[in-house]
């Protein structure tokens, strides 16, 4: 089964001239580590933004885990993905826990079983000691992990992360992949946009790359590397398919 297959998405935003997704169509197989990569503005954050809901398209069809993505299908397809945001997506005047417990809350998870689960997940990754610190205060990697956190207490069968790794260091960040091949591995799917491209290319079984709002090319990596005989790496890659040109 497919985790996710957007066919012929559109999508311009209110007041927007250009379109942000015009005919954006790709499949991704359930079970794997992939990539949704592209250059500044190519439309990955808008295609997360109606994966999960958020936003609408203005046409095209949207499927989730089998399901599409309609009014009638929004409460199941919540239960099932979890999205971790660009944009760091906490209270700042909270604590980690305060935040994850009221995280949990909307879905329905309280009492003591699920505190213990929330103080078992900070310990993972690494944020035991500033378990009862406000997350204002955090430094970019532990917010960018207790973001994680928040996305992953109902353990969604698809997990979608957009630019999980941005702006955190070294530790953080093998900390954060080294969670994603776990998650990966209990047969979870796990969806991921990031601009290191070395990055994916070691951590993704296949990538579809986007530009303008369309498809651009997939394949994994290799057979991606494979087919462009000057190509030594996914970077090599992405350049020959979306060009020099700085973007907006
Ligand atoms: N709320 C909005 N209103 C109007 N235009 C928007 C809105 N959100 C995004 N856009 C535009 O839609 C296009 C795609 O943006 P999107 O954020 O989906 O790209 P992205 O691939 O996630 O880029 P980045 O790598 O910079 O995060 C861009 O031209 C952007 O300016
Ligand atoms: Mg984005």
């Amino acid at each position: 089964m497919n985790s996710i297959a957007v066919t012929a998405l559109h999508k311009t935003y209110k007041g927007a001239i250009t379109p942000s997704l015009q005919g954006l169509t790709f499949r991704f197989a359930e079970g794997k580590i992939v990539g949704l990569l592209g250059p500044n503005g190519a439309g990955k954050t808008t295609t997360i933004s109606i994966l999960c809901g958020l936003v609408r398209p203005d046409s095209g069809d949207v499927e989730v885990c089998g399901l599409r993505q309609d009014a009638a299908h929004r409460e199941e397809i919540k239960r099932l993905i979890g999205v971790v945001p660009q944009q760091i997506a906490l209270f700042p005047q909270l604590t980690a826990v305060e935040n994850l417990l009221y995280f949990g809350a909307l879905y329905g998870y309280k009492g003591a079983a699920f505190k213990s689960k929330v103080l078992a997940l900070l310990e993972l990754f690494g944020l035991e000691k500033a378990a009862h610190k406000e997350t204002g205060k955090y430094s970019g990697g532990m917010k960018r992990r207790a973001n994680i956190i928040a996305s992953i207490l109902h353990e969604p069968r698809l997990l979608i992360l957009d630019e999980p790794t941005a702006g955190v260091d070294v530790q953080s960040r093998s900390m954060i992949l080294q969670f994603l091949k776990e998650y990966n591995s209990k047969g979870n799917t796990v969806v991921y946009t990031s601009h290191l491209l070395d990055e994916a290319q070691q951590l993704c079984e296949d990538v579809v790359i986007i530009d303008e709002g369309k498809l651009v090319v997939q394949g994994s990596p290799a057979e991606l590397i494979h087919q462009q005989p000057h190509c030594r790496n996914l970077e090599d890659v992405f350049l020959h398919y979306t060009g020099h040109a700085v973007r907006d």
